[in-house]
């Protein structure tokens, strides 16, 4: 059978398939295009910029906990991100919506569930299951594999940087307050960095419960 004579078009796939430049240049305008039609609207939409309702920003105490989940790689085994499948929100409870992470900079969706998700575990446990089960995993759930993180309940938490990191969350703004700000580092004092990072997963998924 005869072949399709396109060679007379001008504009044949074989002339962009052996032509680097012209290759490139229409592979950009491609990943260009699609990248606008796909990012650019969610910098606008309500859903993905605003606050669902009764999303508070994190509290002096709960940002210092978080801090401590991001510092001890937390993310590295457990995801806060339940996906809309009915295995998922029959286990974790309503998947996640964007307007519930808009104060969280950077995010901690994660993509590795070694660990289960975290993200509606606010409120599931008691704050001494969460203080027995982060000095060691193994006295709650036996066959756990968590590491054990003893040294949290003897470190203080360092109240003296907070002020700033409130601050700086307020120039991509998170709504902290002067006051707020100004009593960061006292509503820190005397407490351990376990007590922050319980006081982080207990408010964790919390606004649409
Ligand atoms: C090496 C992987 C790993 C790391 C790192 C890890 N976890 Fe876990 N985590 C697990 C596993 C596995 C479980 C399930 C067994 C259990 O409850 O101990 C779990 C369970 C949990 C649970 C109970 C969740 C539920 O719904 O029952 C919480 C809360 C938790 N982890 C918090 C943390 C925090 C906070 C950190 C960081 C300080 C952390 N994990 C670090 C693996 C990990």
């Amino acid at each position: 059978m005869a072949q399709p004579d396109n060679t007379k078009t001008g504009f044949s796939h074989e002339k962009i398939e052996t032509n680097n430049f012209l290759m490139i240049v229409l592979i950009l305008l491609v990943i260009a295009v699609g990248g606008i039609v796909e990012i650019v609207p969610l910098f606008y939409q309500r859903s993905t910029t605003q606050p669902v309702a009764g999303l508070k920003p994190y509290t002096a105490l709960e940002l210092a906990g978080r801090d401590i989940y991001v510092r001890e790689g937390c993310y590295n085994c457990h995801s806060q991100m339940i996906r809309p499948f009915r295995s998922e929100t029959l286990r974790y409870g309503h998947y996640s919506t964007a307007g519930e992470f808009v104060y969280d900079h950077p995010f901690q969706w994660g993509s590795k569930r070694t660990g289960p998700d975290l993200h509606r575990v606010g409120g599931k446990y008691s704050d001494d299951w969460h203080r027995i089960h982060l000095i060691n995993p193994r006295d709650l759930v036996p066959e756990s594999n968590m590491p054990a993180y003893p040294w949290l309940e003897k470190a203080q938490v360092d109240g003296d940087s907070l002020p700033t990191h409130l601050k700086a969350l307020r120039v991509v703004g998170v709504p902290h307050t002067d006051a707020e700000i100004a009593a960061a580092t006292e509503a820190v004092k005397d407490k351990t960095e376990l007590d922050a990072l319980i006081a982080y997963l207990q408010v964790l998924g919390t606004a649409l419960k």
